[in-house]
C-alpha cells in the first residue's frame, strides 16, 4: 500500500523523536511491503523564524493532502515572550483547527517494568490502563469572545467555554465507541455543578446512552475526577471531556506512568486523516543532545499506522517491540535507574528495529 506522511518535526527534542520515529516507520514499510512517502514541513517556533508564522500555509496544504501528520513537539524559551504576537502554540492550536481535529486519544497503560518509576505506589498503578477521549476545538481554547479590555482604568481579559451540541456529540459518541471495544465502561468528566456548558455536556451524554445501552456511563466531576486519577487509577476505561478538563486531566494521567516520554497520541476528525505526536514538550534543555526517549514518538507512529493506515499488524509489531524491550530492560535516561545503563535515543530506536525486523 502507498501512503504519503508529512512530518512536523517542530522545536527542541521535536527534530530529535520524529527522525527515529520515521526511522522505524521506513523499516516496517519495508518488512510489510509498503510504500511510505515522507515530507518534512514548519511548524511552531522555528517556522515563526522561518516564515513568521507558526502554521506556514504551506504547512497546512500539505498536512491536508497528506495520509497522516507526524508532529515532534513546538516551543521554547525563544519565543516564550508573553507578549509575542505569535507563539509556537499557535501553530499547534492552528492546526488541530484547520484539520478539523475534534478528538485527542491519549491512552495511558503503565508498563509492569516501569511501576517503580510512577510517584504513585506499585499496587495503585497495577491494572491501570485507560484512555482519555479530549474535545480538541472547542471550549476556552477557541471560543469567543477571547480578549483583553480596558475599561475604566483597569485591565481584564475574557476567555469563553462555549460548546455546540454538535460538538459535544461527536466527541462522546467517539467515546462511547472506545468503550464499547474495551471494557464499556465510560467517565463522561464535566463540571456540571457550576458549569453552563457542562450541564449541557450532561444532558447530551445522558440521552446519547440509549443508544449505548451495554456501557456503563458514569458522570464524574472534573475534581473527583481529578483526586480518583491518584486514588484509584485502575477504576477508569475510558474518560470523554472538554478540551480544558482534558489537557489538565491528561498531564496528570501522563505521570502515572513514570515518564512523560513515553506517551504517544492521536488527534482524530471526521476522515482517517490524523495527527500523531508524543505527548511530551520540546525539552529544550536536552535537544540535540542525543538522550530524549524517542518511545513517545514512536509509539504515536504506531498509533498513526492503526487509525490513519487502518495497517493494525504493524501497529501491533511496534508496540510489541516497545514491550519486550522495555521487559528486557533497555532504558533511556528518563526512566533509568541509578545505576542502569542509559540508552541514547538512536540507541532506543535500534532496539525497537531490530525487534520490528526479527518479530513475527
Ligand atoms: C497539549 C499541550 C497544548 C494544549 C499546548 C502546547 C498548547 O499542553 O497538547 O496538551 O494545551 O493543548
Ligand atoms: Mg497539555
Amino acid at each position: 500500500m502507498n501512503f504519503h506522511i508529512v512530518t512536523l518535526p517542530g522545536d527542541g527534542i521535536g527534530p530529535d523523536v520524529t527522525n527515529e520515529a520515521v526511522r522505524v516507520l521506513k523499516n516496517i514499510a519495508e518488512k510489510f511491503g509498503h510504500q511510505f512517502s515522507f515530507e518534512q514541513q514548519l511548524i511552531g517556533g522555528i517556522a515563526i523564524d522561518e516564515t513568521g508564522s507558526a502554521l506556514p500555509d504551506e504547512t497546512l496544504r500539505a498536512c491536508l493532502n497528506a495520509d497522516a501528520v507526524l508532529l515532534g513537539a513546538v516551543g521554547g524559551p525563544k519565543w516564550d515572550d508573553p507578549r509575542a504576537k505569535t507563539r509556537p502554540e499557535d501553530g499547534l492550536l492552528a492546526i488541530r483547527k484547520g484539520l478539523g481535529l475534534f478528538a485527542n486519544l491519549r491512552p495511558v497503560k503503565p508498563h509492569p517494568a516501569l511501576a517503580f518509576a510512577s510517584p504513585l505506589r506499585e499496587e495503585k498503578i497495577r491494572g491501570v490502563d485507560f484512555v482519555v477521549v479530549r474535545e480538541l476545538t472547542g471550549g476556552l481554547y477557541f471560543g469567543k469572545p477571547k480578549e483583553r479590555r480596558q475599561e475604566n482604568g483597569h485591565l481584564s481579559a475574557v476567555d469563553t467555554m462555549e460548546y455546540h451540541d454538535y460538538e459535544i456529540r461527536r466527541i462522546v459518541d467517539l467515546g462511547f465507541k472506545l468503550a464499547q471495544a474495551r471494557k464499556k465502561k465510560l467517565a463522561s468528566v464535566d463540571k456540571a455543578n457550576v458549569l453552563a456548558s457542562s450541564r449541557l455536556w450532561r444532558e447530551i451524554a445522558t440521552e446519547m446512552h440509549a443508544d449505548y445501552p451495554d456501557v456503563k456511563l458514569d458522570h464524574v466531576l472534573v475534581d473527583t475526577a481529578a483526586m480518583r486519577l491518584v486514588t484509584a487509577p485502575a477504576s477508569f476505561d475510558v474518560i470523554v471531556t472538554e478540551n480544558t478538563f482534558g489537557d489538565i486531566l491528561t498531564d496528570e494521567a501522563a505521570v502515572l506512568v513514570g515518564s512523560m516520554g513515553l506517551l504517544p497520541s492521536a488527534s482524530l476528525g471526521e476522515g482517517t486523516r490524523g495527527l500523531y505526536e508524543p505527548i511530551h514538550g520540546s525539552a529544550p534543555d536536552i535537544a540535540g543532545k542525543g538522550i530524549a526517549n524517542p518511545l513517545g514518538s514512536i509509539l504515536s507512529a504506531a498509533m498513526l499506522l492503526r487509525h490513519s493506515l487502518k495497517l493494525e499488524d504493524e501497529a501491533n509489531a511496534i508496540e510489541r517491540a516497545v514491550d519486550e524491550l522495555l521487559s528486557e530492560g533497555c532504558r533511556s535516561a528518563d526512566i533509568a535507574r541509578e545505576g542502569e545503563r542509559v540508552l541514547g535515543t538512536s540507541e532506543m530506536t535500534e532496539q525497537v528495529v531490530k525487534r520490528v525486523i526479527s518479530n513475527q
